[in-house]
């Protein structure tokens, strides 16, 4: 077999063809298909010679795990239950000895093969094959190809907010299966805000017996028991995935009061809060009754108050205990309604108190420069991709402290920014509408100068919910646009090659569109984006 090999996918003459969107015809009449790789793999080749005939008597041999995975994507996509009684064969294996979630898959017309180094990097092979299968005229075919693959960054995360709108555990379950198909391993779950407690603590019940029960715009509330977060746990589990908890504090905290009024300061009213309030309705926020609106930045936990600090170290100790991952979020955004010492103080406190249980603290970039915070507490930069305000310096400084960064530029993957041209859902403040180019155009090594690689743990795409009450908002909101994070998170860096741009992306995730639809997901069919039909 004649293969083009050493320079990528790219090398093939017809490679370039099929990623430029032609669908040639083959020999057996049928048509090409693009190859629809989102993230795209660190080392691709398109090998030269038939495909793999995928059909009703395909063997999936090999991880019990791997093959469930394969067999369901085959399902949704083709439509197939291979019975395992013919000679073609998929055969799933973990070969343990490679880097830490890599994988290695070659398809010829005789068989595919997915080795991996462990049972993620199985996993990811398994998708990565799953957005192989296309149709080829009447058959469903493996187009033959060489991968290896690994992720660029450790930490690849999504965030859905469940505190303006509360989702359910199946909407929850729904986003991990969705994101863990394009390689995320980590679910940051926002379960605080002002306008509500979504997590059941045992050492403090009035939580959510007094603080669930509402949402943004006097929608319905509710809280994950424990049970409920046990199961949303377990369930990443399976998929790879992390849980990263986040108790917003000292800020966003105004539910908190609904539960414990001597816990929290009196709003700050600010004029920028009688805008929102203005421009959103909701009304302004007055201690003790319920905030439905979407301005943020007046609420303050008490800082001088020992009593805070029990607080703190309940709802965190009994999170570690909940939560098998190594973060704990402790929020720091936009604590306007806190004094600036104070907040240095109250950040550096609730640090210490995560890495005396064991757990790593994680902060947004605002608490980057407290003096005392915790060592090595993680930071998530949510400024611009190019910074503003000294974001970048914050963000610096947690490196600085022998922490990492999490990358989530606001103008690019703020997964709720609204869409141009599709007002309907979703927010604008972040430089927005956001393009699905704009989502895609921007390089993690480049946005806080001073910060090598190996200071970079990854990407993260948060998905904000005061717009969002279902799952097909969810699903629409983040799809496509999640793809382009995605391959920030995963995949070699902007412009390494020519599929790493946004002309090859496009094409990609296009082709993606008939394995989104057969898998329910409501994804919004941007006219950047030239949509595969099947
Ligand atoms: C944030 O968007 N306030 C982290």
């Amino acid at each position: 077999m004649k293969r083009h090999r050493g320079r990528g996918l790219a090398a093939a003459g017809i490679a370039l063809a099929l990623m430029a969107g032609c669908a040639p015809a083959d020999d057996n009449g049928g048509t090409v298909p693009n190859l629809a790789l989102v993230p795209l793999p660190a080392a691709l080749e398109q090998v030269e010679g038939d495909p793999f005939e995928l059909s009703a008597d395909t063997s999936i041999e090999g991880d019990p795990d791997a093959a469930a995975a394969l067999l369901a994507l085959v399902q949704a996509r083709a439509g197939l239950t291979p019975d395992g009684t013919g000679d073609a064969t998929v055969s799933l294996r973990i070969e343990p000895g490679g880097v830490a979630e890599s994988y290695r898959l070659t398809a010829d017309a005789a068989s595919v093969v997915v080795t991996a180094a462990d049972p993620a990097g199985l996993f990811y092979g398994v998708q990565t094959l799953g957005q192989l299968v296309a149709r080829d005229g009447e058959r469903w075919i493996v187009p033959a190809v060489e991968i290896d693959d690994a992720p660029r960054f450790a930490y690849r995360g999504v965030m859905l907010d469940v505190a303006r709108h509360f989702h359910s555990v199946e909407t929850v379950k729904g986003y991990i299966d969705r994101a863990a198909a394009l390689k995320f391993n980590a679910l940051h779950l926002h379960l605080t805000d002002d306008q509500g407690w979504r997590i059941e603590l045992d050492s403090r019940p009035e939580l959510t017996e007094l603080a669930s029960g509402m949402a943004v715009g006097g929608d319905p509330g509710g809280f994950y028991t424990k049970a409920d977060y046990r199961e949303i746990v377990a369930h990443a589990a399976s998929r790879h995935m992390i849980v990263v908890p986040e108790i917003d504090m000292p800020g966003h905290t105004h539910a908190v009061g609904l539960a414990y009024p001597t816990l929290v300061e009196e709003p700050v009213i600010s004029d920028e809060i009688r805008r929102v309030a203005q421009e959103f309705g909701g009304g302004l926020p007055a201690k003790g009754t319920p905030y439905e609106g979407l301005a943020v930045g007046f609420s303050s936990l008490r800082i001088d108050d020992e009593a805070t600090y029990d607080f703190v170290a309940d709802v965190f100790g009994e999170l570690a205990a909940m939560t098998p991952g190594p973060y704990l979020h402790l929020g720091g955004d936009e604590a306007l309604g806190t004094d600036p010492d104070d907040f240095a103080a109250f950040v550096a406190r609730a640090s210490g108190i995560i890495a005396d249980l064991g757990k790593t603290p994680v902060a947004w970039h605002e608490a980057g420069d407290a003096p005392g915070l915790a060592p090595s507490t993680v930071g998530q930069y949510w400024g611009y991709v190019r910074p503003t305000d000294g974001a970048d310096a914050k963000a610096r400084a947690f490196v600085q402290n022998g922490g990492g960064l999490i990358l989530s530029p606001a103008d690019a993957i703020y997964l709720d920014m609204q869409y141009p041209g599709k007002a309907d859902l979703g927010l604008a403040w972040a430089n927005g509408p956001t393009s699905v180019e704009r989502a895609y155009s921007w390089e993690p090594g480049t946005i806080v100068d001073g910060v090598e690689e190996s200071d970079i743990l990854g990407v993260e795409a948060p998905l904000w919910a005061e717009t969002l009450r279902t799952a097909e908002d969810i699903d629409t909101m983040a799809f496509p646009r999640i793809g382009a994070a995605a391959e920030a998170a995963w995949s070699p860096a902007t412009g390494t090659s020519e599929l790493r741009t946004w002309d090859s992306f496009r094409t990609r995730v296009g082709g993606l569109g008939p394995l989104w639809a057969s898998q329910g997901i409501a994804f919004h069919p941007s006219d950047e984006i030239p949509w595969a039909t099947e």
